[in-house]
């Protein structure tokens, strides 16, 4: 039934189509159509002190705003990561910014954080029946407005985290999107240590004014040289970060430059980065040792592929590209595979 849907949707320019989707599953879930979803089995992890359902969740981008949460979650993720969102509206990149590659199986976008800012989401969350009543797992991903200068970024990512800090389950610190100028080279060197002792301490005063912990994520990108992995990882651990996402979008081009939009500037995703996304959570596992868990995205596009992510050392993963091209089946036949590859 998907593949009909889906051939529809791709006859309309990629945002309407994205548009057009995410508000058939808001009305869905009003009128109770989510009996017509494919079955997702239970598959209960515990990754960051918190109990998931099943270890396959919808990763941040889809939902900036936190307009679609509970149609998402009624779809059968195991938690739903929305934003990013960042301290003020702004309207992003000039359209088209979002390109499909059909024969690829892979976007490119180069959305530009797009979002009405955090005042909205929390309205967003609050209004949720996911949050009113304590009934599924919600990640909220923050970052920066785009002309706030890179040395003030800590500024943002410390507002929107005070902002969600009470709603959300997990809260992912976004250093990796392509499409933000400057925000990648918070990734490395002074500038991450100086932010992760910023939000660490940050989070520590939150737990006590709350009575409760919220873990807080690192989300990287793919595109890592040299030491690179192994320096982000040691950041990560002495900071006492409670995991990392790995991947955001790849800037590389290599598998699709001679296709149709191949070259358009953005962020690759799909399966042209399943492989190069796997390489660095083995590698990041390797690192890691066990200190804290990966979240694993980038290049879901099959059941086999999520339990690939696991095989490589994801505790769990999330679907993007994957969910746009498959459809909600993607989500319970992968909780099938990662289940039956124990
Ligand atoms: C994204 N992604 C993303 N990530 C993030 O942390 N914040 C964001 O706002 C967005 N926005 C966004 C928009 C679009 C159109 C796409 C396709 C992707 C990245 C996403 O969460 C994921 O990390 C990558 O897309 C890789 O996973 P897939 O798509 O290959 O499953």
């Amino acid at each position: 039934m998907y593949s009909l849907l889906r051939h529809c949707l791709f006859q309309l320019p990629a945002e309407s189509a994205h548009h057009l989707a995410l508000e058939s599953l808001r009305i869905s879930d009003r009128v109770g159509l989510g009996c017509l979803h494919p079955s997702v089995p239970a598959l209960p992890r515990t990754v960051m002190g918190i109990e998931f359902p099943n270890p396959v969740g919808i990763a941040a981008g889809l939902d900036k705003n936190g307009d679609y949460i509970d149609g998402l979650a009624a779809l059968g993720f195991g938690f739903v990561e929305i934003g990013t969102i960042t301290p003020r509206p702004q309207p992003g990149n000039p359209q088209p910014r979002l390109f499909r590659l059909p024969a690829a199986n892979a976007i490119i976008n180069r959305m530009g954080f797009n979002n009405h800012g955090v005042d909205y989401l929390v309205e967003r969350v609050r209004a949720s029946k996911l949050f009113r009543e304590r009934r599924g797992v919600l990640g909220i991903n923050i970052g920066k407005n785009k002309d706030t200068p890179a040395e003030n970024a800590v500024d943002d990512y410390l507002i929107c985290m005070r902002k969600v800090y009470e709603l959300a389950s997990y809260i992912t610190v976004n250093l990796s999107s392509p499409n933000t100028p400057g925000l990648r080279d918070l990734q490395f060197g002074e500038p991450l240590r100086q932010l992760l002792g910023t939000l660490k301490d940050e989070q520590q005063k939150l737990a006590i004014k709350y009575g409760r912990y919220v873990p807080v994520a690192v989300k990287i990108a793919p595109d890592m040289v040299g030491d690179d992995i192994a320096n982000v990882a040691g950041a990560l651990r002495e900071f006492s970060i409670d995991a990392v996402i790995a991947t955001n979008t790849t800037t590389a081009r290599d598998a699709v430059a001679q296709l149709p939009h191949g070259t358009e500037t953005g962020g690759l995703s799909g399966a042209p980065l399943m492989q190069k996304s796997t390489a660095v959570i083995r590698e990041l596992a390797r690192e890691l040792n066990g200190s804290l868990p990966i979240i694993g995205v980038g290049g879901v596009m099959t059941a086999a592929d999520a339990a690939e992510k696991i095989a490589a050392g994801a505790a769990l993963v999330q679907v993007y590209t994957g969910f746009i091209y498959r459809g909600p089946s993607l989500i319970g036949d992968s909780v099938r595979a990662i289940r039956d590859s124990k």
